[in-house]
């Protein structure tokens, strides 16, 4: 450490990842031979450059594949080391081995991101905020890969491309939505009144925050944890900023756009270099798989958060973000978060966002990856050794020895034996899990009213942020040029507040609507209060 002092968990977890670290007192070519790479080999002083120059082709021809597909989506973001510590012994409701021991320490890295923009774009674009947490547990690696916002726009990942189309840049000119018109992603917000309540969130102050360390962060879905003997529970992952949560006003992420478009990921490095590490307290929302349905809207929908008054969130462990990333590509940008990466003791839910998410992060990964062996890349390789069968491929960095790489096999050559199988009914599963159904392409009917949340949120705030928001919703929609999307934003506004639209609509040139009695009249905020059975304790 600069300061002298011993290294801490998370240093000696990565010195093994330092072993070839670029450093030497003779420069070589990859291949091992010392060299000279300052000049070519050429014909003749004033002569033409040979082929045969293997020196120049290995060194021109590894900086024109220097670049990687960038994330499709979740490109722009800063990343750190640190240290998750868990508050207790949490084993009466998970085996995950990480949240079993009190004090318990888990080196982490995280990454936050914005969604839209391309590797290049503005820290402080006003958008949905990743915040994506790998923790290397003692039984392999487990990802929280979430938003700084606890709702998502869409309840069926088969929508994600049609989400994402909307909202990048324009198709012809590759400028952003917010510089010229925001058609497309009005169109497709109106048209998709799903994404209500995130759009809300977003357009309050979580769109353009005051920095990564001043945000929450949410695992969005509705996990489960499951304990050795087979009892799960659904849980709600939260992630609450210790430095305080703040925004921006967006006269200030305007001006920082130009003035220090790195602003966000300078503030992190800079406060992790100065010794000021940022601290997040980890907590869970623990509900009854039987109360799937209980609260006017259903724990499968990505859409509805569970508000706080109904389950509050019971703080498990913290984490602190304490070493910065020595080498951004190689740890930042080789991270590959997949929410289905899990460890016993947690287990998935049926929500088909979530779903969709466990093809989509390993299939896009292949692709930005080039082959199927990123996982054994320093920052993606599991604190524990991997044993399996898989072979060959891009890319491949580990030495298999045992030549019987198949199951079932006699020849006792090393090769690994199966894991225990017969704890909690196969290894992830909650034992409670059944499926059963007649196929059919629809949603769910438990997911419909998407009016009541954003109506909720709404007013929650106090009037100055219910105008912040209403001050981002104008911004927004001024720009965009076709009169039928206004209306359509409009009309949408309308389902969740009279007072709202006409506000917006006022300034956007739209006929100030009359109230929509058929959807208040629907309003589901009469939650039947978890209070009135014990509280669940852990
Ligand atoms: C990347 C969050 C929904 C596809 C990411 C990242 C985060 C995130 C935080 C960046 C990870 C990183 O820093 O490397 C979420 C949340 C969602 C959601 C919270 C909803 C609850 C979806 C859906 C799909 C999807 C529905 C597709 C069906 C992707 C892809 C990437 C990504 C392709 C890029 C991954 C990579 O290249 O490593 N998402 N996402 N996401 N997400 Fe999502």
């Amino acid at each position: 450490r600069e300061d002298g002092s011993a290294p801490g968990a998370t240093e000696k977890f990565l010195e093994q990842f330092y072993e070839n670290d670029g450093k030497g007192t003779v420069m070589t070519s990859d291949a091992g031979m010392p060299m000279e790479d300052q000049n070519s080999l050429k014909a003749g002083e004033r002569g033409p450059t040979m082929l045969e120059d293997f020196i120049f082709r290995q060194k021109i021809q590894h900086f024109d594949h220097e670049r990687v597909p960038e994330r499709a989506v979740h490109a722009r973001g800063a990343g750190a080391h640190g240290v998750f510590t868990s508050y207790g012994d949490y084993s009466n409701i998970t085996a995950a081995s990480f949240l079993c021991g009190k004090g318990k320490e888990t080196p982490v890295f995280v990454r936050f991101s914005t969604v839209a923009g391309s590797r290049g774009s503005a820290d402080t674009a006003r958008d949905v905020h990743g915040f994506a947490t790998r923790f290397y547990t003692d039984e392999g690696n487990f990802d929280i890969v979430g938003n700084n916002i606890p709702v998502f726009f869409i309840q069926d990942a088969i929508k994600f491309p049609d989400l994402v189309h909307s909202v990048k840049p324009n198709p012809d000119s590759e400028i952003p939505q917010a510089a010229t018109a925001h058609d497309t992603a009005w169109d497709f917000f109106s048209q998709q009144p799903s994404t209500l309540n995130t759009l809300f969130w977003a357009m309050a102050g979580n769109g353009i925050v005051r920095s990564y360390r001043h945000m929450d962060g949410f695992g969005v879905h509705t996990f489960r944890l499951v304990t050795d003997d087979g009892k799960s529970k659904l849980v709600k992952w939260h992630w609450k900023t210790l430095q305080g949560k703040a925004s921006l006003v967006w006269e200030e992420a305007q001006v920082a756009a130009g003035k220090n478009a790195d602003m966000h990921r300078q503030d992190l490095f800079d406060s992790i270099k100065e010794g000021k590490f940022p601290e997040w307290e980890l907590g869970v929302q623990i509900m009854e798989e039987s109360d799937q349905l209980r609260f006017g809207f259903d724990l499968l929908d990505p859409t509805k958060f569970v508000p706080e008054e109904l389950v509050p969130v019971t703080p498990i462990g913290k984490m602190t973000l304490n070493l910065n990333p020595k080498n951004y590509f190689a740890e930042t940008e080789q991270i590959m978060f997949q929410p289905g990466h899990i460890v016993r003791g947690i287990d998935f839910t049926e929500d088909p966002l979530l779903q969709g998410r466990l093809f989509s992060y390993l299939d896009t990964q292949l692709n930005r990856n080039g082959g199927p062996n990123f996982e054994q890349i320093p920052i993606n390789r599991p604190r524990v050794p991997i044993h399996n069968n898989n072979r060959d491929g891009a890319g491949q960095m580990y030495i298999p020895l045992n030549n019987a790489a198949y199951t079932p096999n006699t020849l006792n050559d090393g090769s690994p034996q199966q894991a225990n199988q017969t704890v909690n009914n196969g290894f992830f599963t909650a034992p409670g899990r059944t499926v059963t159904g007649k196929l059919l392409r629809a949603v769910s009917s438990t997911f419909a009213d998407v009016w009541s949340q954003p109506r909720l949120f709404y007013n929650s705030l106090v009037p100055v942020e219910q105008q912040f928001l209403i001050n981002a919703i104008r911004f927004e929609t001024s720009h965009i040029q076709s009169s039928v999307v206004k209306q359509n934003v409009v009309i949408q506004l309308n389902r969740v507040d009279n007072d709202l639209a006409k506000r917006v609509a006022r300034v956007i040139g739209v006929a100030p609507p009359a109230p929509d009695p058929k959807f208040y009249n629907n309003n589901k905020t009469d939650f039947v209060s978890i209070f009135s059975k014990p509280l669940l304790k852990i």
